[in-house]
């Protein structure tokens, strides 16, 4: 028998629905196989535990969290604490403290969606850096306040960060049998980070000749995944552009709830983890209509990273199935069914299989 123990923090809004759903697909996973077992600690941590407690997490909170194989995040963030507090304070801190600096996130139109752009040639992969950049929270106010009040946003782009990230990007790509590997840059407008970005970028690029290495504009590139889609495979992005491009590529699929997210640290030194890029949707929380196919997608990651192989595949061509087959499907891509019927679907689809 192989278990494994995951930490889970639904967090806030329709987090707490989609981890719920993907628990069960995971225990039918487990009764599918007979060999494998999941042992969740589910651990409270969300906006209403800071009204509590006046944080997000206890002071022990990442000595709790390392005690695992995987983190399952749902989502972080809700009206009544101030969206800098809630995402600073828990999700943002393991993604730097257990040093997950891949952020690893596919944008493939899985069989049975339908895209709102024309070209439906959509399967490339983002490879967003995630430790550092502009997401580094450090800055400065200067006369709050008053008329000569002034704030400073800063970036920080080290040498290490920037090169592991853009080097992880090529291993990827080579891994996966792709030679495109696609920069994000703005170094027209940032003199410095993206100056240094596009050095860093050209440096590694020539330790992969065969590769077609090429650099866009922030701008330009995102016009162009909507234009053409079909020429990526692999494109690497700090950590604010990354964010940005990839609720684009979710739309391209049809939808925000589709896409996964991976938060890895490929050295395996502590627990990687697993969540949807959506947010905790105040406008549709408690409503039962959340789609939960990012999570389950964040699942399937979660069991490949897990080494569960057979069984990310299985989960993959049961969501697969179910979108194709068309009858079940959530509001947000056009049908009427609830987030607990799109996951009986799977379930059923996982155990006929
Ligand atoms: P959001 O992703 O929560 O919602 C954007 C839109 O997409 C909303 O209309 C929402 O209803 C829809 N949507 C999102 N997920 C969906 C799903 N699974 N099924 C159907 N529709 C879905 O983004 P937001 O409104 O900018 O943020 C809301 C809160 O979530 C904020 O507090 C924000 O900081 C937080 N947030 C957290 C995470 C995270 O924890 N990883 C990610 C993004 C946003
Ligand atoms: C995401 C989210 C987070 C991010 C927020 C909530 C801080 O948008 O995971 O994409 O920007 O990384
Ligand atoms: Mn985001």
């Amino acid at each position: 028998m192989k278990s494994f123990r995951l930490n889970l923090i639904p967090g806030d809004g329709i987090g707490v629905d989609v981890i719920r759903e993907g628990c069960r697909v995971l225990k039918s996973l487990e009764a599918r196989n007979g060999g494998i077992r999941f042992d969740f600690n589910e651990l409270d941590w969300s906006c209403r535990y800071y009204l509590q407690h006046r944080r997000m997490m206890p002071e022990d909170g990442m000595q709790i969290l390392a005690d695992c194989d995987a983190i399952l995040l749902g989502a972080v963030g809700f009206p009544g604490v101030p969206d800098h507090i809630s995402l600073r304070e828990l999700l943002l801190p393991i993604r730097v403290g257990f040093d997950q600096y891949v952020n690893l996130r596919p944008v493939r139109l899985l069989p049975g969606l339908v895209s709102p752009i024309k070209n439906e040639k959509i399967d490339f992969t983002v490879i967003r850096e995630n430790s550092e950049g502009e997401y580094c929270g450090k800055g400065e106010i200067f006369n709050e306040g008053g008329a000569e009040e002034t704030v400073v946003q800063n970036s920080v782009f080290t040498r290490k960060g920037t090169e592991r990230i853009i080097r992880y990007a090529f291993e990827y790509a080579q891994r996966h049998g792709q030679n495109k590997v696609m920069s994000a840059t703005k170094s027209n407008a940032l003199n410095y980070s993206m100056v240094f970005w596009d050095k860093v970028f050209h440096r590694v690029a020539a330790d992969y000749p065969d590769f077609e290495a090429r650099q866009m504009h922030i701008d330009a590139l995102a016009g162009f995944l909507i234009m053409h889609p079909d020429r990526l495979q692999v494109v690497v992005a700090s950590n604010l552009f990354g964010d940005i491009l990839t609720d684009l590529g979710s739309a391209m699929l049809g939808s925000i709830g589709i896409s996964p997210s991976a938060n890895i640290n490929p050295e395996r030194k502590y627990p990687s983890m697993f969540e949807p890029i959506h947010g905790s949707a105040p406008d549709i929380a408690g409503k039962g209509i959340a789609d939960p196919v990012g999570t389950l997608w964040a699942i399937a990651m979660m069991l490949d990273h897990l080494g569960l192989k057979p069984e990310a595949d299985l989960l993959m061509s049961a969501i697969e199935s179910v979108l194709s087959e068309g009858s079940i499907r959530t509001p947000d891509i056009g049908g009427d069914s609830t987030t607990t019927e799109m996951t009986d679907a799977v379930i059923r689809s996982i155990m006929e299989r």
